[in-house]
């Protein structure tokens, strides 16, 4: 006899439990529990029927080696930033999720896009948060040439769902996920269950028709895609956009791509006519000025090396213990470089205040920057300049030793292609090749004090 049970599935973590609760007690999301029932009949019959089948040959699996190879044709966005974080291109079939802070520029990128892709295909933009007359507004400041470019103003899934089986577009926008609702659930547009439905129903038309699909997805305070973690596994690709809200570059980055590698980075520039594409962000990040406390340093984002400044300002202290900030680098990173100088290179920074930058309001992550951090420290609480034209690439380890960053090839190409004259990095890497045309000196050191008194001395 089959009976049925009801267990409580949080809709954003996917914890069970046996009692309704108003708030997950597992990821502490409000409202995100839901009931679903269960059958615990155990059909025991089936089993033994299939245990006794003598099967000649395997039912559907076959050799991954014979399995055969589908070529992939990519449909270029039309920007070429966006194709890099994308792997070259937007997959037919595809869903992609890319999310951002509010205002940051998600909806011009994808109209952009959509705009630039109708010239060869059709595409259609369904604006669920906004009406066609903001769209249209939107689309005369950016590319209002004649293309193939749909626009529904819609809100209800089922019609969304219909106009997308009508015209079976190549690309398909939602903007925005949280934004559309299935009338047949009660919960309110956004909500966990409405954005779990919609972007399953959206997924099942997709992969059916071939569609590729760009969805816009809010993004929490925290800066975590709003909405259940199913949305995100759901989805083939999820791209963060994001930005100081102060300046004008943007930032999209790949957080998970099926189809492509993931940390890729593409820049764009907010302006009055949309957002253009920055193909040389190295010369966005550079404040080309000397003066203590400044170094230069090359991380590499996904495959690409950006060259960016370090600012550092020492200050002697007013406070009982010092004041120590940092901008676009974590804090305990900091805290750790100044810690690491103390100690080797016996400089007295706890009786100074320390404030660190990124220029552009970068956020650096890689240890690979810490060199140039400490570079910046050292000049500044020295009041010297760093030697002109100098980059800084390695990690420093807890005893003041460097280590090499990744991707050193990349980077040093970057610092030689933008003309600087000596790079200071890690030893362990055979940098002949470079030093070949005599355009670049190449020091490599061993630790933090050889590398840092070099870049000092000859001041
Ligand atoms: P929008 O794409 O609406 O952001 P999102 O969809 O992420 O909420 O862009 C919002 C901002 O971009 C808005 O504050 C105005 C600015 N903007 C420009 O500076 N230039 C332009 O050409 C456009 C279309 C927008
Ligand atoms: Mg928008």
């Amino acid at each position: 006899m089959s009976r049925s049970v009801s267990i409580y599935v949080c809709q954003s973590c996917g914890a069970q439990t046996r009692q309704f609760f108003g708030r997950c007690n597992n990821c502490g999301e409000w409202n995100s529990i839901i009931e679903e029932k269960i059958s615990q009949k155990s059909d025991k019959s089936f089993y033994t029927k299939i245990n006794s089948l003598k099967e000649k040959s395997p039912y559907r699996s076959e050799l991954i080696s014979k399995t055969k190879n589908q070529i992939i044709n990519r449909i270029p966005s039309g920007y070429h930033e966006l194709d890099r974080v994308l792997g070259g291109g937007l997959v037919p079939g595809s869903l992609v999720l890319i999310g951002g802070d509010p205002g940051i520029g998600k909806s011009t990128l994808i109209l952009q896009s959509a705009t630039a892709m109708a010239h060869k295909r059709s595409v259609l933009y369904v604006a669920a948060e906004e009406s066609a007359q903001q769209v249209k507004l939107r689309w005369n400041r950016i590319d209002n040439s004649e293309s193939n470019l749909h626009l529904l103003a819609e809100t209800d899934l089922e019609l969304v769902l219909k106009e997308l089986n009508y015209l079976k577009p190549d690309v398909a926008v939602i903007d925005s996920i949280q934004a559309l609702h299935d009338k047949n659930l009660s919960s309110s547009p956004g909500s966990v269950a409405q954005v779990r439905e919609c972007s399953a129903a959206l997924q099942q038309i997709a992969k059916r028709e071939n569609i590729s699909l760009l969805i816009i997805g809010h993004v929490t305070k925290d800066g975590m895609l709003a909405g259940p973690k199913v949305l995100e596994h759901l989805v083939d690709a999820v791209l963060t956009f994001e930005g100081d809200r102060f300046a004008s570059h943007r930032l999209l980055r790949g957080v998970k791509n099926r189809f492509g590698a993931t940390c890729e980075l593409g820049v764009f520039e907010m302006q009055q006519d949309g957002l253009s594409e920055v193909s040389n962000p190295s010369e966005l990040f550079l404040s080309k000025t000397t003066a203590p406390g400044i170094s230069t340093i090359v991380t590499c984002e996904g495959t690409r090396p950006l060259a960016i400044d370090i600012q550092a300002l020492l200050n002697s202290t007013s406070y009982a213990s010092p004041r120590r900030t940092a901008t676009g680098v974590e804090i305990n990173r900091l805290h750790q470089i100044l810690a690491v100088i103390e100690k080797n290179m016996n400089l007295s920074l706890s009786r100074y205040d320390c404030y660190l930058a990124v220029a552009g309001g970068l956020e650096v992550e890689e240890p690979g920057a810490d060199l140039g951090i400490a570079a910046a420290i050292v000049s500044s609480f020295k009041d010297i300049e760093l030697e002109e034209g100098v980059v800084f690439i390695g990690e420093i380890g807890l005893a003041g030793q460097l280590r090499l960053a990744r991707q050193m090839q990349q980077r040093i190409n970057e610092v030689i292609r933008l003309g600087y004259k000596k790079l200071i990095i890690p030893e362990g890497i055979d940098t002949s090749e470079f030093e070949k045309n005599k355009k670049i000196k190449i020091l490599k050191a061993t630790n933090i004090n050889q590398a840092l008194m070099d870049a000092l001395k000859n001041k």
